[in-house]
């Protein structure tokens, strides 16, 4: 079977669908060349040096994995000359990584989650990149760029994606057309297009959420995955099953393939750090983006997270996101309790 690649689909969606200009396209496949060289990276594994952690910490205090850090890199330098980017930040740089001097800047930014699901790496288990693109104000072209022009919100995302490092390696992106996935082609090198309008079923019963924070729950999510927990017995009706992958990019990934609903709910174990783990601009943004273009609901547990106003670059935010009828009902039972 004879199957589009990466670079086809999104000239195909610049002339056609006239929603990509050139020099996004350029960015999104620049992305996706450098995904594949960490793809090559996190395969190699103990053969190339590249598991295990460094002596440093990044600016949330989290240590870093030798493949945060290489990821990190690898996605800097594939990008920051090709002239689309003003700026870029990620998780592992305390602040803003500015197109440099000696490079053309671009118009837009970028703001990505190297590795996300760190915790898997040494064990196997999946892993991905997550990235969000925002338009940088006409103004920077004159200026030095500030944190400040990435605190947009959500719906200002004029593309989003992420790939996974799995059992294959898949890119799943948006430019605000559709979801669409790309599987690499290991042998050739290609991306080539596998689902050209991803949508996610609705109705399935199925959670993902890691229940060893439970006594850290608000009353609202606590009665929520309480009440599927007891299943057919309890007043959900119905049996429930549960998933936790500890990697956002495979626990949102299986829910726009085979639905369900995905919680890293607002808590209160970190009194004074935002009160939740995922961070707003490079994992839930995006991440939300996708979910609502494929048919889905993505919410902080109380408004759309697509909606949060922006205040820092590492801010955390609760996450509540998948089917809209059960995205919709955890809202309420927020709003009772
Ligand atoms: P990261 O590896 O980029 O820091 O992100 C990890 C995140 C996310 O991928 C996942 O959903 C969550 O942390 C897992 O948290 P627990 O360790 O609490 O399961
Ligand atoms: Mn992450
Ligand atoms: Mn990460």
């Amino acid at each position: 079977m004879k199957r589009t690649t990466l670079t086809r689909f999104l000239i195909e969606q610049q002339r056609h669908e006239n929603a990509l200009p050139a020099e996004l396209r350029l960015l999104i496949e620049t992305v996706a060349r450098a995904c594949k060289t960490v793809s090559h990276s996190v395969g190699k594994g103990a053969l190339g040096e590249v598991l295990g952690s460094l002596d440093s910490e990044n600016v949330q205090g989290e240590v870093q994995k030798k493949l945060d850090v290489i990821a990190n890199e690898v996605i800097l330098e594939a990008n920051e000359w090709g002239g689309h980017l003003a700026a870029m930040a990620s998780e592992e740089m305390d602040t803003l990584y500015p197109t440099p001097n000696r490079y053309p800047k671009g118009e837009y930014l970028m703001l990505f989650d190297p590795i996300d699901g760190s915790s898997n790496i040494d064990v196997d288990l999946s892993v991905g990149t997550i990235f969000s693109v925002l338009k940088a104000s006409d103004e920077v072209a004159g200026r030095d760029v500030t944190e400040e022009d990435f605190l947009q919100d959500g719906r200002k995302q004029v593309a989003a994606g992420y790939a996974i490092y799995g059992p294959q390696t898949i890119l799943v992106l948006s430019v605000g057309t559709g979801v669409y996935e790309f599987t690499l082609d290991r042998e050739v090198g290609a991306w080539l297009l596998t689902d050209a309008d991803m949508k996610m079923p609705q109705g399935k019963r199925e959670f993902a959420i890691n229940m060893s924070n439970r006594r850290q729950w608000s009353p609202g999510i606590t009665r929520y995955i309480d009440e599927r927990v007891a299943g057919a017995a309890g007043p959900a009706g119905e049996d429930w099953n549960m998933r936790w992958t500890a990697s956002m990019v495979a626990d949102v990934h299986r829910i726009l393939k085979r639905g369900g609903v995905f919680l890293y709910p607002y808590d209160d174990r970190t009194p004074g750090n935002g009160k939740a783990k995922l961070r707003l601009m490079y994992e839930a943004n995006p991440m939300s983006y996708l979910i609502e273009q494929a048919g889905g609901a993505a919410t902080d547990g109380f408004i759309p997270i697509q909606d949060v106003a922006p205040t820092a670059l590492h801010q955390r935010v609760g996450v509540v996101l998948g089917d809209k009828a059960e995205v919709a009902r955890i809202t309420e039972y927020g709003k009772a309790n």
